[in-house]
């Protein structure tokens, strides 16, 4: 059976793209990533899936109207024969008709452990409300922006000391170990909807991959409170 066409979405870096071309071009992998699309011009990621091989195409958002952007996004994907979309840090929002022909087809990473901190600026947020665990989710897109069905989580601890640069790099370090494996559970079947929820195969860990827990000092006698 051949595997299904994927179209990378970015609008940046492309750090999370470059990370599932690397595992697309390895033997076995059950997608082959056909697209990588930007709605920037000058996104860097540009240049790194050109370098891979991989075709491009840019489809520009700025100073058009929503259905102009998806009008021509529509035509590119059906041009590539595309059957999964995977966003990786795209920036722009996507109209619900545009979502609703990709049901159970669209991936989205986002850099928290979600339903916590959906939107922007995850690892400030992380870090002004103290959580002690942190991490980033691949899910299923539905219309409300970060809100839909989880199919895999990945979490880091929050360490005493950390910045907003030092949490960022533990999190994009799982980011690059989870999509590429959410990513493949999605192209060979493994995950289905039910109602609200993304059920991933059973033998695949329900869909966590977890990082090993930092060294834990006991506390000294003199420091521990009564
Ligand atoms: C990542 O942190 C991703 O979780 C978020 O946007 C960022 C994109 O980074 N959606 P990159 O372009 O993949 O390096």
């Amino acid at each position: 059976m051949s595997k299904p066409r994927v179209a990378i979405l970015i609008s940046g870096r492309g750090s999370n793209m470059t990370a599932l071309l690397e595992a697309a071009a390895r033997p076995g992998y059950p997608a082959t990533v056909a697209l990588v699309l930007s709605n920037k011009a000058e996104a860097a990621g540009l240049e790194r899936a050109n370098a891979a091989g991989i075709p491009t195409a840019v489809v520009a958002s700025k100073g058009r109207t929503r259905a102009e952007f998806e009008a021509e996004l529509t035509a590119t994907l059906a041009q590539n024969r595309i059957e999964i979309l995977a966003l990786a840090g795209f920036m722009r929002v996507l109209t619900a008709e545009f979502v609703a022909i990709w049901t159970g087809r669209m991936l989205n990473i986002h850099p928290s452990l979600l339903p916590a901190f959906p939107g922007l600026d995850t690892h400030a947020r992380a870090l002004a409300a103290g959580v002690r665990l942190h991490g980033c989710t691949v899910h299923l897109v539905t219309p409300g922006v970060d809100e839909g069905p989880i199919v895999a989580q990945s979490a880091v601890p929050v360490l005493a000391g950390d910045t907003e640069s030092t949490l960022a790099a533990r999190v994009l370090e799982q980011e690059h170990r989870l999509y590429p494996a959410a990513l493949a559970w999605l192209a060979a079947g493994q995950v289905r909807l039910e109602g609200a929820r993304a059920v991933v195969a059973a033998n695949l860990a329900a869909g966590a991959l977890a990082n090993p827990l930092p060294q834990f000092a006991p506390l000294r006698r003199d420091e521990q409170t009564p």
